[in-house]
């Protein structure tokens, strides 16, 4: 079975005085999936938006929402992600101590669950919740910041994911360029989160497309 290749462009770095624009720019360059960085200032030094900006986006594109809660207390917030639209609801493995759970109530609610891990948290933290899960998103850099370099050894841990879980939905987020997304396919992702490589160019569309293009070829 061939596991789709998906773009997820994260519009943390877009122009949010013309949002709508680069939604639509991201739309037409080919993304299938639109990533949404969740930041709160405090499981992550950086704050980003909420449900309500979410909500703001969901109106504004057709392309299903991939919400990335790097959040102390998700419990707390995953009803309003869900609300707000979104398709998949991402939980840090670090951030609850019920995952098990959470993500059952993420499912409860209609969305795709999602489990994420920093870098130097190792993959068999999540080996019992492999079944619950439709994606895992593997952390490239230490979340919460865009514009960071991406981490080589969290390449083996998809390495290895993928050798345990041929049909998994594996994410990559964090430092995905144009000449290193080759390697992140090699190693066994196949939905890749593309922040300020596609955001800080002048024409978003173009190189959006530019990344499709790599991936699927
Ligand atoms: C980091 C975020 C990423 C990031 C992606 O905390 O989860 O989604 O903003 O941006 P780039 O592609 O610039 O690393
Ligand atoms: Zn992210």
């Amino acid at each position: 079975m061939s596991i789709s290749q998906i773009i997820a462009p994260s519009v943390l770095n877009a122009n949010f005085l013309e949002l709508g624009k680069s939604l639509a720019a991201i739309e037409k360059g080919g993304a299938e999936l639109i990533h949404l960085d969740i930041m709160d200032g405090h499981f992550v030094p950086n704050i980003s938006f909420g449900p309500g900006i979410a909500e703001n986006i969901k109106k504004g594109t057709s392309v299903p929402l991939d919400c990335h809660l790097m959040i102390s207390n998700p419990e707390n917030y995953v009803d309003a992600f869900a609300k707000a639209g979104a398709h998949y609801i991402c939980i840090h493995a670090e951030t609850t101590f019920h995952l098990d759970r959470l993500l059952h109530r993420i499912v409860e609610l209609g969305c795709k669950p999602a489990v994420s891990i920093n870098p130097a948290t190792p993959v068999e933290s999540i080996l019992n919740v492999l079944d619950i899960v439709d994606m895992v998103l593997i952390m490239s850099v230490n979340p919460g910041f865009g514009g960071q370099s991406l981490i080589p050894y969290t390449l083996d841990k998809i390495k290895r994911l993928r050798d345990l879980k041929p049909s998994m939905n594996i994410q990559i987020d964090g430092g995905i360029k144009l000449d290193n997304i080759q390697l992140a396919q090699e190693a066994g992702a196949n939905i890749f989160v593309v922040g300020s490589a596609i955001f800080n160019t002048p024409n978003p569309e173009a190189t959006c497309r530019q990344f499709v293009d790599k991936i699927k070829k």
